[in-house]
């Protein structure tokens, strides 16, 4: 995985490049100029036509992820995320974490740095509306202990169905891999997503455990 990042990051730059021959030069300007992305996303929020405007521009950025995280954000690389379905607020604030080192990630802070706000907001608006791919439960006893665990705890935070709010990330259907070693990284405090609420809510799990959450969420609807 790690091997192949460098031939799939030529070809999304690739595409990145061909999808606005004006970026090459305002790319920079762009990217570094301060615009607060909730105020930005508040005003979208109030204004059909804008939103209109800006999901269509995330569509198109969404063409260059879609090597990773899937058409329409459903990622068939079950350690990559899916996006699809996923909560405006929670992505917003996972751009920022990229952004500012609190979550390490080379590739995709390169990416980030590329895009200007309407960028990111269009991108969330286009992800947040698309449905997420139902996968059913592969082992029905594993994922029957998983769903024990998160009517423990989990629902507390991410919703009876496992789909967030306005702060909190859907976790329903995500990919399994990419769950497994998410929550991995937050048990063992890894550096690349450090101080996160959701280091007290693993530290007492064991590998088992994971894998039974792991199951039971990816295959929530
Ligand atoms: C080379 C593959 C690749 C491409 C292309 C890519 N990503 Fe990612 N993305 C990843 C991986 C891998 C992760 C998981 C990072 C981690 O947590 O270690 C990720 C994570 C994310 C997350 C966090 C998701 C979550 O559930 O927390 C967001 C948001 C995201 N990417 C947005 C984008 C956007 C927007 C684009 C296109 C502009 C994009 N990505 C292109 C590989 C990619
Ligand atoms: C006290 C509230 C709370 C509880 C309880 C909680 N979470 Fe979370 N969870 C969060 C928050 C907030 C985030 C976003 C944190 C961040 O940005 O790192 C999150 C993030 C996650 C993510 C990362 C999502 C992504 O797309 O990368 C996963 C996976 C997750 N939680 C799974 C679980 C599971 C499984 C449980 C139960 C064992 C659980 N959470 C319990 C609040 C909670």
């Amino acid at each position: 995985m790690v091997k192949r990042i460098p031939v799939v990051l030529a070809m999304a730059l690739a595409a990145l490049l061909a999808w606005q021959p004006a970026a090459a030069q305002s790319a920079r300007a762009r990217a570094t100029a301060k615009v607060d992305l909730d105020a930005r996303f508040k005003e979208v929020q109030t204004n059909p036509k804008l939103a209109d405007d800006l999901y269509k521009v995330g569509r198109k950025v969404a063409a260059v992820c879609a090597n990773c995280h899937g058409d329409g954000g459903n990622s068939t690389k079950p350690s990559i995320p899916n996006l699809a379905g996923q909560n405006p607020a929670y992505l917003l604030e996972q751009l920022r974490q990229f952004a500012d080192g609190r979550r390490r990630n080379e590739f995709m802070e390169g990416m980030i740095r590329a895009m200007d706000a309407d960028e990111k907001i269009g991108m969330v608006l286009f992800y947040a509306a698309q449905e997420v791919i139902h996968k059913p439960a592969t082992n029905a006893g594993i994922a029957a202990k998983g769903q024990d665990i998160f009517n423990k705890n989990c629902f507390r935070c991410h919703g009876n169905v496992g789909r967030g709010n306005e702060q909190i990330a859907r976790i329903a259907g995500q990919q399994h891999d990419y769950l497994r070693l998410t929550l991995k990284r937050y048990r063992d405090g890894a550096d690349v997503r450090a101080n996160s609420i959701m280091t007290p809510n693993t530290k007492h799990m064991t590998d088992a455990d994971i894998e039974a959450v792991v199951a039971y969420v990816s295959s929530m609807p």
